[in-house]
């Protein structure tokens, strides 16, 4: 597994405004948005494209565009919602899955609630998006999901993650050969005794959405 922390000094200033508990629901949306789409630009490093020919006013010459089957975007509900209108905007033409996940907040054990993928993922490449890899659980949960259903290439994007998280999905990926990059704006300290990222953002589906 690949583990790519996006090191630039953009995304560290809005990780800040994010982190920051005064920042009010509607701001938290839009730095989520907007930190997706700079995280964006590294998760699709080696999306797959192919040469077409196209004619400038000058001259003809080669461009690319997506090859097909076009990559499947999964946001994992509810938190996985608030980063994809900033990864759409990128990949417009991408179709768009969606697995909802909660964490049972004692054993901190996920729960997949909710499926709305094609059965058959054979050759696509995948972008899996959840602002947090705390335990990893619901990640690698997810991951084995659209593994098993053949999907040959896929990146989690993260805003935020865990050490505890990235050994646990590393160790959970251990017997596949498939390629799996994580990319994420920071990998902070610990998790603390809840389950909780620290210093993280804390709750990011109740920062978007509210508690429920
Ligand atoms: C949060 C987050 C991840 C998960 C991460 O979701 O969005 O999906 O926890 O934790 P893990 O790495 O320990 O599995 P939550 O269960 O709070 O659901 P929500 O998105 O509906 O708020
Ligand atoms: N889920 C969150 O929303 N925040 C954390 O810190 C851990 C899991």
């Amino acid at each position: 597994m690949d583990v790519h922390v996006a090191d630039h000094p953009l995304i560290a200033h809005k990780l800040t405004y994010l982190r920051d508990k005064r920042t009010d629901s509607p701001t938290f949306r839009r730095l989520a948005e907007e930190l997706m789409t700079l995280l964006a630009y590294e998760a699709t490093r080696d999306v797959r494209v192919e040469p077409f020919r196209i004619e400038t006013p000058v001259a003809p010459t080669t461009g690319i565009k997506l090859s097909n089957p076009k990559p499947l975007i999964v946001p994992i509900l509810r938190a996985g919602l608030g980063m994809l209108e900033g990864m759409v905007r990128l990949l417009p033409s991408a179709e768009v899955g969606f697995l909802g996940m909660q964490r049972n907040e004692e054993t901190l054990e996920p729960v997949t609630y909710a499926n709305r993928l094609p059965d058959d993922l054979t050759g696509r490449q995948v972008f899996v998006l959840d602002p947090m890899l705390a335990t990893g659980g619901s990640m690698a949960d997810a991951i084995h999901y659209l593994l098993d259903r053949g999907a040959d290439n896929i990146t989690a994007v993260c805003l935020l993650a865990a050490p505890e998280g990235v050994a646990h999905l590393e160790a959970s990926l251990a017997s596949t050969d498939i390629p799996v990059k994580v990319v994420t704006g920071a990998i902070d300290e610990r998790l603390n005794e809840k389950g909780y990222i620290v210093p993280g953002l804390g709750d990011a589906g109740d920062r978007l959405y509210g508690v429920v």
